[in-house]
């Protein structure tokens, strides 16, 4: 492994960039105040309420909630990983990276090398388009036409063709110096182990580009033309592709449309060609593997609709079941993921054919609703006019709820759940709490001031004032999206303590220094245990003192998007008491780990005081209670 940043040389290299000067050469921005303000790039939007302070140096959106500092706003907006936004952030300020033990002289040969990769599979792309176009095209242009699409729908979508040849590609690419070696890499030759020859992969093919959301080409689907297997080939994984975080068609839905407010997804590269044909660009698909929490995110930081398409059959429902399960914990609130279910044998390609673009709009207009497929899918195979039936189905709800963040959809649930079932509400949210981990006593008195994160409410960003006060043409949807409102409330309801103990320390990193030595204390097996101990290890070592570039840290990850969760939620303990809230929790996470009784723990606890100045005031106040406790026990 590479040396990491040092977190003296990411201080340098924000205090020495200025944020407004790096999100005006991306977005228009206007002064306005002590402020600037400009349309959100991370989610539509007619008024602006994306907000840049200067003297903060951060940015902050009223509608969706984005914010962060430069280097977040890189990574999100320049779709870039942590290192690769901190490199363009110093070479833009002529710094050079420094990193912990000394330089890295890997991490320059890897940028020059990810660079190599991509201008490589433009050129191999290049070559697939002028293939198509020749004479030894002329299979693959009647193939295309047979399947309907246009001139125009196979430009846009840079569609060519890989030639029935085993070394076409292979002798282009040499003659242009690159080397076998760098096209075995990038996935465009094959390397046979037991002769050294290398080949073309993609022969006698219908050639899709897969391209990143800046329209670079990252990888290929090919398809035969006629009935051999295997029906696609895809670029294998790659430095520059993974196959669980791309989706195909996002960069070209984006080029039809720059006001996207919904993406339907979808299954095959054909799904998503023909449903463009039709006039339908929102278009995109998995690269044949299932929904990741990656592929959420990425659909997310685009729009606030999700719509899923499924075959109608056994596979598609099993699909859509796998796909709810992985959307839940990423819905909150104001995002909408909704499921179209296919009739059985049609997919969207042969579908938009059969009934064209309205009939096929339709559609997607009355897809099932979140809501309205969980419980479905939960009564599904269950009699509920029995006892036993409704018992089933009320768990599988729960099960599903358990896993939705806090919010008004979940609330909502709760309460459609307690209509269908004729269980009162009151006994869900005891078990979802149950459930979710034990609970330590309940202390704080709520902390009247919205807090989010870094952007404390002294006036010059104020999170508090109402943003949905501008005129926008009832495009409110995204408004409401992580609108301070609509995140108060029923903040600590069913957090884990290691969740609790993360949520305070994504708010308060300083915290950190109160916590004892090592991390034994934090169980691994309740939820959060794992990514808490991660996290306080990270914070002990001192690599991150600033919320942000702990987020960025892990930037990309399911852990990330937790942690971004628990980052926008509302902080209600107020300030002087959360070092001792915190210790408290420790304490108790400890005792639960050692099972001590409370004699056990009394004698424990003397042993302590022994040494001069070892009881914490949490110590001696439970030193206190155990002492009334064991005096006038029964
Ligand atoms: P389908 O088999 O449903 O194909 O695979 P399709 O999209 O209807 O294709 P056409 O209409 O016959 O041309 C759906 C997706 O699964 C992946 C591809 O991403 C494909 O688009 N797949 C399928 C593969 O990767 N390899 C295969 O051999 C088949
Ligand atoms: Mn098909």
């Amino acid at each position: 492994m590479a040396g990491q940043i040092s977190q003296r040389f990411i201080d340098d290299l924000l205090a020495r960039t200025d944020i407004v000067d790096v999100i005006s050469e991306r977005v228009q921005l206007k002064k306005s105040g002590r402020n600037h303000s400009g349309l959100c790039p991370f989610h539509q939007e007619n008024s602006p309420s994306f907000t840049v302070s200067q003297d903060k140096q951060f940015y902050h959106c009223f509608g969706c909630s984005a914010h962060g500092n430069a280097l977040r706003f890189l990574m999100e907006f320049d779709n870039l990983r942590f290192p690769e936004a901190v490199e363009q952030l110093a070479s833009r300020a002529g710094m050079q990276v420094e990193r912990e033990g000394g330089e890295d002289p890997g991490a320059r040969q890897r940028q020059q090398k990810r660079e190599e990769g991509v201008n490589l599979l433009e050129l191999a792309s290049r070559f697939f388009r002028e293939r198509l176009a020749l004479g030894g095209g002329r299979q693959a242009r009647e193939y295309l036409d047979r399947r309907g699409l246009s001139q125009e729908i196979i430009r846009d979508f840079g569609i060519g063709y890989a030639e029935d040849e085993w070394e076409s590609l292979k002798r282009h690419l040499l003659a242009q110096g690159i080397s076998e070696a760098v096209q075995v890499e990038y996935g465009l030759l094959v390397h046979r182990e037991e002769t050294g020859r290398t080949y073309d992969r993609f022969r006698d093919r219908v050639m899709f580009p897969i391209r990143d959301w800046k329209g670079r080409t990252i990888a290929f689907g090919g398809r035969v033309l006629g009935d051999a297997k295997p029906k696609y080939l895809n670029s294998p994984e790659t430095p520059v592709f993974h196959k669980g975080r791309e989706l195909y068609g996002l960069f070209e839905a984006r080029q039809a449309n720059r006001q996207l407010s919904r993406l339907l997804v979808v299954e095959g590269y054909m799904d998503v060609v023909a449903l463009a044909q039709f006039g339908i660009r929102n278009a995109c698909a998995t690269l044949g593997t299932a929904l990741t929490t990656d592929h959420l995110q990425r659909l997310f930081r685009l729009v606030d609709e999700v719509v899923f398409c499924f075959d109608g059959d056994n596979a598609g429902r099993q699909a859509a079941r796998r796909s709810l399960q992985t959307a839940l914990p990423s819905m909150i609130d104001g995002r909408q993921v909704r499921f179209l279910f296919l009739p059985e044998g049609e997919d969207p390609d042969t579908l938009v054919r059969q009934e064209g673009q309205e009939a096929f709009e339709k559609r997607i207009t009355c897809a099932s609703p979140l809501s309205e497929f969980l419980f479905e899918q939960a009564a599904e195979g269950r009699d509920l006019k029995q006892v036993e039936g409704r018992e089933r189905f009320v768990t599988a709800v729960l099960d599903a709820l358990k896993l939705l963040p806090e919010g008004v959809l979940k609330s909502l649930l709760v309460k459609e759940l307690s209509v269908r079932s004729g269980i009162d509400q009151s006994h869900f949210a005891g078990w979802l709490e149950k459930h979710a981990a034990p609970e330590p006593r309940q202390a704080m008195t709520p902390d009247a001031g919205y807090e989010a994160l870094m952007m404390t409410s002294d006036g010059d960003i104020d999170a508090t004032s109402d943003p949905g006060v501008t005129v926008d043409n009832g495009n409110n949807r995204a408004r409401r999206r992580g609108h301070p409102a609509s995140r108060s409330g029923t903040a600590t309801l069913s957090l884990s303590i290691p969740a609790r103990i993360l949520h305070l320390l994504l708010h308060e990193p300083g915290l950190v220094e109160g916590l004892p030595e090592s991390v034994e204390w934090c169980p691994v097996e309740v939820p959060d245990g794992r990514l808490c101990r991660e996290v306080v290890q990270l914070l002990r070592a001192g690599r991150y003192r600033s919320p942000q570039v702990l987020l960025a840290h892990f930037h990309g990850s399911a852990d990330g998007e937790r942690l971004d969760q628990l980052a926008r939620r509302e902080l209600e303990i107020p300030r002087d008491v959360r070092a001792s809230e915190l210790e408290n929790w420790v304490r108790y996470l400890e005792r639960e780990s050692a099972r001590l009784t409370p004699v056990e723990e009394y004698h424990q606890l003397l042993e302590k005081s022994r040494q001069p100045g070892a009881l914490s005031s949490a110590d001696k106040q439970r030193l206190r209670e155990l002492i009334g406790k064991l005096a006038g026990g029964p």
